[in-house]
């Protein structure tokens, strides 16, 4: 098995919608694993880093401001090919585009509110886990149930 961790993120307009404990639960129910989880308003600084390969876009700017505009909720998730299971939970990144069953597919309408912020490589991952989280806040236990989800 290739264990990894993603980082996501509901990003504001799920917070405000009330959809924070929906989109966790179909991670958790997917068989996801939490490593770390953290409510916070994203400094502005600390998003040009999260986003810094999108620098320089037409979109850049109102990116930056929609995602410092509230609270987020920050995760980090464990499993099996964690990162592409996760990007395909979440469905593509316009919403009209996203298939019924995902979580921008079944929330949302438009690219600039599309819920939920998910590593898109295995080295995406570490590099935003590290902006986000301290190591000693990625919480390290033994889950009773991996023996049912994982053969
Ligand atoms: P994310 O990084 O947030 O998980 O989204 P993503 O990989 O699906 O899409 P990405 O290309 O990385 O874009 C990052 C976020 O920027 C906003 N965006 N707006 N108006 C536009 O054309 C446009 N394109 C991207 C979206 O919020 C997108 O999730
Ligand atoms: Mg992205």
């Amino acid at each position: 098995m290739a264990m990894e961790r993603t980082y996501l993120m509901v990003k504001p307009d799920g917070v405000q919608r009330g959809l924070c404990g929906e989109i966790l639960s179909r991670f958790e129910k997917k068989g996801l694993k939490i490593v770390a989880a953290k409510f916070m308003v994203i400094p502005k600084a600390v998003a040009e880093s999260h986003y810094g390969e999108h620098k320089g876009k037409k979109f850049y700017d109102s990116l930056i401001s929609y995602i410092s505009s509230g609270p987020v909720l920050a995760l980090v998730l464990e499993g099996d090919g964690a990162v592409a299971v996760c990007r395909g939970m979440m469905g593509k990144t316009n919403p009209q585009e996203s298939a019924p069953g995902t979580i921008r597919g079944d929330y949302g309408m438009v690219t600039g509110m599309n819920l939920i912020h998910g590593s898109d490589s295995p080295e995406s991952a570490a590099r935003e886990i590290s902006i986000f989280f301290k190591p000693e806040e990625l919480v390290e236990y033994a889950r009773s149930s991996d023996s049912w989800i994982y053969e």
